[in-house]
């Protein structure tokens, strides 16, 4: 897509279609908007005293060939009040629009400039890649009044984020571990990141007992991908691990799910997705923190060689583990990446994973649910998902937790009782973060939109790119 950057008044614009933002009555009439309504003749004003259009969120009017404007319609979104709500009305325009055959669309809106790309970038996206007719894109997006910078910025972090969605939309049979590591490794070598694939072997004589029990039932070749960034001149002391559930499906294993949605499995990789996304911003924007990526990548089959209810294995941490159900299997991949990481000297760890049922249960498909050892951590994670204009929400993690996390057989179970089981999950793996700095991001509710929204197509969402992009570049210690 063209993205034009354009500082022209409103009426020489020429687009197929202008949209501006019309806010809540009470939270007042922007500039553009005001300037759409002289050069109509009062349509706008005429538009919210019909009350047909109130501004709210995701409200959407229409004029064709309006009055004094090169463009060929007028378009009037509802933004609410917040930078969320730009984004989304963003989203929304783009989706109406596009669904109309509009080609070019420009953005009038009075602030937010880097909200309305992104938005307009993540509304264009569509998961039709394996369909013989894909929606029309469309090709050029002009926005009035922003800058190169926040345009260039916006631009690279909303492709980004449409990039995890790409990762995580492949169906299983064509996204195994080992396509997800080759993606990776081209995706490094474009962006110029360091990228290393340990195998089977590797990890054998590693040691990482748990990622490899998982790994067993499947024909597939396990692999952990790690990717690393360097700054030129690195600020403060601190090095950023972040770690990415990749189970490019999961069946459950021996402990088999039901068959019932079980296709919507193959999005049991979007942490790992999002951490490798995460990483092709990083590169381009180049924070001053070194940043380095694990993602642990398997398939969780229940072939004739696949672990069972009651194994007991070895982690990489040296802890054993009693697999009493071979369906919290992110778990196990997660911790011996995050022990991973530790060897290789990061200094803070965050994960993204699908990790539990128990956090839609919690949290819903609106907030992803926010688990930390340390305070600071969370405060810069929530920090960074706010400006990221992501949602998310803290959950508790305290010593009693653990009391759930006991066998006669092993140092661990990996399970706990039926009740908590997001936060058991998560309790699980701060025993492999050990005394590092570690925060938790389970996104199993919020990476995958079962509806298509007005402003986001049905599918995978992409969640937690930003917020992981945003850390990096905010990061300080
Ligand atoms: N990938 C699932 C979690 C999940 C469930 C993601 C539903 C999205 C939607 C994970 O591997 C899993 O199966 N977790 C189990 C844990 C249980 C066996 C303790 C779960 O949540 O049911
Ligand atoms: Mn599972
Ligand atoms: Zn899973």
């Amino acid at each position: 897509m063209i993205i034009n950057v354009e500082a022209v008044p409103i009426e020489q614009v020429e687009a197929d279609a202008l949209v501006v933002l019309g806010l809540e009555k009470d939270a007042g009439r922007g500039a553009y908007l005001s300037r759409a309504n002289e050069l109509t003749g009062g349509w706008v004003d005429e538009l919210y005293a019909s009350g047909e259009f109130n501004g709210k969120a995701l409200e959407i009017a229409l004029l064709h060939r309006p009055a004094g404007l090169k463009a060929k319609r007028l378009v009037v979104v509802g933004g609410g009040k917040t930078p969320v709500d730009a984004r989304r009305a963003a989203g929304t325009a783009v989706r109406a629009m596009k669904s109309k055959g509009v080609r070019s669309i420009a953005f009038a809106f009075d602030s937010e400039a880097a909200a309305v790309v992104e938005g307009a970038l993540l509304g264009e996206y569509e998961p039709d890649r394996l369909k013989s007719e894909r929606a029309k894109p469309v090709d050029t997006l002009t926005v009035l009044g922003a800058s190169e910078q926040e345009v260039r910025r916006a631009r690279i972090i909303a492709e980004a984020q449409n990039f995890a969605r790409d990762l995580a939309n492949e169906p299983a049979n064509l996204m195994t571990p080992s396509v997800l590591a080759q993606r990776a490794r081209e995706m490094a070598a474009a962006a110029g990141l360091e990228c290393e694939i340990l195998d089977r072997d590797r990890m054998t004589q590693m040691g990482m007992g748990a990622l490899l029990g998982v790994a067993q039932g499947s024909e597939e070749a396990p692999a952990l991908i790690v990717l690393r960034y360097k700054p030129d001149s690195p600020a403060g002391g601190g090095h950023l691990g972040l770690v990415g559930k990749a189970v490019t499906f999961d069946t459950g294993g021996i402990s088999i799910k039901p068959s019932d949605g079980m296709e919507k499995m193959k999005y049991d990789m979007c942490g790992g997705a999002a951490v490798i996304a995460a990483m092709r911003a990083i590169a381009e924007l180049k924070p001053a923190v070194p940043v380095t990526a694990f993602i642990p990548a398997v398939e969780n089959m229940p072939g004739g060689r696949a672990q069972r209810p009651g194994d007991i294995v070895r982690t990489l941490s040296g802890k054993t583990v009693e697999v009493l159900n071979t369906d919290a299997e992110g778990r196990l991949i997660l911790a011996d990446a995050l022990s991973y990481a530790r060897t290789l000297g990061c200094t803070h760890l965050v994960d993204a994973a699908t990790l539990t049922g128990a956090i839609v249960v919690a949290l819903g498909h609106v907030n992803t649910g926010v688990f930390a050892s340390d305070e600071a951590l969370a405060e810069k994670v929530l920090g960074a998902a706010k400006s990221a204009g992501e949602k998310m929400w803290r959950m508790p993690l305290d010593e009693d937790y653990q009391e759930q996390l006991k066998t006669p057989f092993a140092d661990m179970p990996n399970i706990g009782t039926r009740w908590g089981g997001a936060i058991t999950a998560a309790a699980f793996l701060e025993a492999f973060a050990d005394d590092t700095p570690w925060a938790h991001l389970d996104i199993a509710g919020t990476a995958w939109l079962d509806d298509a929204k007005p402003y986001l197509a049905k599918g995978p969402t992409g969640v937690a790119v930003r917020t992981f992009i945003e850390l990096a570049l905010g990061w300080s210690t």
